[in-house]
Parts: structure tokens; sequence; C-alpha cells
């Protein structure tokens, strides 16, 4: 979810209404996605790196979390709902309300929203590596795969950013090997349900060999 920022500045808006503005659309494209029976989806929210922000940005962004995951995330809905990152290095009050999101919903059968919160792709890797080393496990794909934040889920499909830049800047450094991935160039607060209907169709239209 690239360019809530961008959207904002280029409304002569303070950075932080951008972010509540990508929460706004957070929540349509959750239910976008879920009318269309998507079964998983992952959301990057705040990355390891995005505490390099102002102090003002970062609270602005939890306070959102707070609000997203006490309301909307909490509701009565069939989502099953996971938080993915160092939550323990999060402030108490957002701990607190991942946690009741988590456990609120755990056991629903809908769509799984996975948010990722101080997450990154290679600070992931290396705690599953340590989780791995600590079990006595061996060391193989399929056993640092397990370790995972993700462990038991699939890899992803498709990984969509938005905003116009080209990487995936630590979003699910391992899982996305063999992940299609698009690019689209508007603003996170800009995407439609007509956006989520063209990156589908663009899906269907890929031809994915896994290197056979
Ligand atoms: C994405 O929007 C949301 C978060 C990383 C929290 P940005 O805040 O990165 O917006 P730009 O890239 O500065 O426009
Ligand atoms: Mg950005």
């Amino acid at each position: 979810m690239d360019g809530n920022g961008r959207w904002a500045t280029a409304r002569g808006l303070p950075r932080s209404d951008g972010h509540r503005e990508g929460v706004r659309v957070l929540r349509r494209i959750i239910e976008a996605l879920g009318a269309r029976n998507i079964p998983i989806a992952s959301f990057y929210a705040f990355s390891t790196e995005n505490w390099k922000r102002s102090p003002a940005e970062v609270k602005s962004i939890f306070g959102l979390v707070e609000e997203l995951s006490d309301g909307y995330l909490s509701r009565d809905t069939d989502y099953v709902v996971n938080f993915f990152g160092d939550i323990d290095a999060l402030p108490q009050a957002v701990k607190k309300s991942v946690a009741e999101a988590r456990e609120k919903t755990k056991n629903n059968r809908g769509m799984i929203v996975n948010i990722m919160l101080n997450y990154g792709g290679k600070d992931e890797i290396v705690r599953a590596a340590q989780k791995l080393a600590l079990s006595g496990g061996e060391f193989n794909e399929k056993n640092l795969a397990a370790n995972l934040y993700t462990g038991y889920l699939p890899d992803p499909d498709m990984i969509v950013r938005t905003a116009g830049e080209k990487r995936l800047s630590n979003f699910m450094t391992f899982q996305s090997a063999y992940s299609e991935l698009l690019f689209l160039d508007k603003y996170w607060p800009d995407v439609t349900d007509k956006d989520i209907d063209a990156a589908i169709s663009e899906y269907r239209r890929r031809r994915r060999t896994f290197g056979k």
C-alpha cells in the first residue's frame, strides 16, 4: 500500500491525512477481495524501516492501526485476522488491540487477512532461521519456510504494489520467489474495486511455469 504520503501532499494535506484515507481504502479493498472469494490477502502496513520516519508520522500510523484493529477488524465478520511482524516491539496499546483482533477472529472461517506490521522480509528470514536452529530441525527450504510468520500459508500468487515504485522493499522476501508481480501507477488511496478486477484478469493471463 504505497503512496499515501504523496496522495496527501498532492492535495496540500498533511501525510497523516493520506494514511487516514489509506485505511479507508484498505477497508474497501478487503471487502472487495472477500466478495471475489480471494482466500488470503496480505497488506504491508509498516516496515521495519519505517521507524526512520518522523515520530509524529509513526504515531499517526500506529493510531490508525489501533483504530482499524479495534473497530473494523474485530467486528463481527468472518475474516481471520493476523498481524505478522515484530509485534512485541510495538507500543503497548497497539500490541493489545492487535492481540484482541487475533483472538476475536481466530475461529472464523472466511478470508485470511494478514497485516504486516513492523515487518521486514529479511528480519523474518533471520527469525525463522533462529527458530529452526533452536528447534534442532534440519536446515532445508521446507523447514525454513515453516518457521516464517506465514509458515502455515501458501506463498502469494500475486503481489501488487501501488504508486509506481517497481520493487518489493522487503515484502515477503522468501515467499515471493515465484509470485506474479503487478505494479500500479496510482497512489494507494486511489485504488478502486475496478483495479482489483483488472488485477485478477491480469493474473489469469499470466502463465506460471515455476521453472518447468
Ligand atoms: C504507504 O504510503 C504507507 C506506509 C508505508 C505506512 P507512504 O507513506 O509510503 O507514501 P509515500 O510513498 O510517501 O507517498
Ligand atoms: Mg512510500
